[in-house]
């Protein structure tokens, strides 16, 4: 890994497949030296004084979209939360015309969560603030990958060679396609499982194994990830019932045995307990969920001083 030289040079925060390994080291040191603001009394500091971040959420959020406002006011910045069901949205306004009337008020990053695959980088076109994507689709959700690459280093000490099983629907997960992105590209080797049709054709494409069993993917793993069913998506032809997805895909304490002895569970939230993780493991040992959503304030705060700095 280069230490000199090395310019972080990212105005937005698109997604990983936009970052390199270098990039996403960086970010990781950064929010590391964050994390420590977080645990102050006075958790506030004026890194980002002055700086206006607007929070424009096309889709429900409760992690991201308070970690992302937590890590701005705690940089002292000033934030507003646009929500769709409160915007003019509701009314037929598109999301090019509403970003636009955004920017017409001159904050310094938008932070868009959207539906549409590619929402946040067709943003970029239109406006001057800096954009981070906070979930579009299920193509990305970088600033959740970022955590997890965070989390699993502090209890692992290292990225590279490490076995990262990802079970469950990773055709409809951004998580899961930005993990297998960054996970890879910092050499640790992801294998994936779950329903044959929740399985995308070019996961191979991407540097994921994806195994014929519960017991191949888990098998010696170090970090275990299961995702979110996405409990709408059920009159979708594509999913078994709930009960049959638990007992074939549901990650339980028998299925953790299978990993190595000082493996981790870890879930990107939120959970659907007893159905892709049952609730002793979820809460368990092992279990290093609420280490995640610790790791995204830090993560958060990271990206927006970054993004400040490349403005
Ligand atoms: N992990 C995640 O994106 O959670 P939220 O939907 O609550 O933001």
């Amino acid at each position: 890994m280069k230490t000199t030289g090395y310019h972080f040079q990212q105005k937005h925060i698109l997604g990983i497949h936009h970052l390199s390994p270098d990039d996403i080291a960086f970010i990781l040191r950064t929010a590391d030296s964050f994390k420590e603001i977080s645990t102050r009394t006075i958790k506030k500091v004026p890194t980002l004084r002055g700086r206006t971040i607007v929070n424009l959420f096309f889709e429900p959020s409760t992690r991201t979209r308070l970690s992302f406002e937590i890590a701005a006011k705690r940089m002292s910045a000033d934030t507003f939360n646009v929500t769709a069901s409160t915007s003019s949205a509701t009314k037929g306004e598109t999301l090019i015309d509403t970003a636009r009337n955004i920017a017409a008020m001159k904050p310094d990053i938008i932070i868009l969560r959207h539906s549409f695959s590619g929402a946040p980088e067709l943003l970029t076109r239109y406006i001057d603030a800096a954009v981070i994507n906070a979930g579009d689709g299920t193509h990305e959700h970088p600033s959740q990958s970022l955590l997890d690459m965070m989390t699993v280093q502090e209890h692992k000490g290292r990225l590279a060679g490490l076995k990262i099983a990802i079970i469950g629907d990773i055709l409809h997960s951004r998580v899961a396609h930005s993990n297998i992105l960054g996970f890879t590209r910092m050499g640790a080797r992801v294998f994936v499982y779950g329903p044959a049709t929740l399985i995308p054709r070019d996961l191979a494409e991407l540097g994921a194994t994806v195994c014929a069993s519960l017991a191949e993917a888990v098998t010696e793993a170090d970090v275990v990830m299961t995702l979110r069913i996405q409990k709408e998506r059920q009159s979708d032809p594509l999913l078994p019932s709930l009960r049959e997805y638990a007992q074939k895909y549901g990650v339980t304490r028998k299925v953790m045995d299978w990993a190595r002895p000082d493996a981790i569970v870890m879930h990107p939230g939120p959970i659907n307990r007893g159905v892709e993780l049952m609730a002793d493991v979820a809460d368990g040992p092992r279990s290093v969920i609420l280490d995640q959503v610790t790791n995204g304030v830090a993560v958060r705060m990271a990206l927006l001083y970054l993004v400040m700095g490349n403005s």
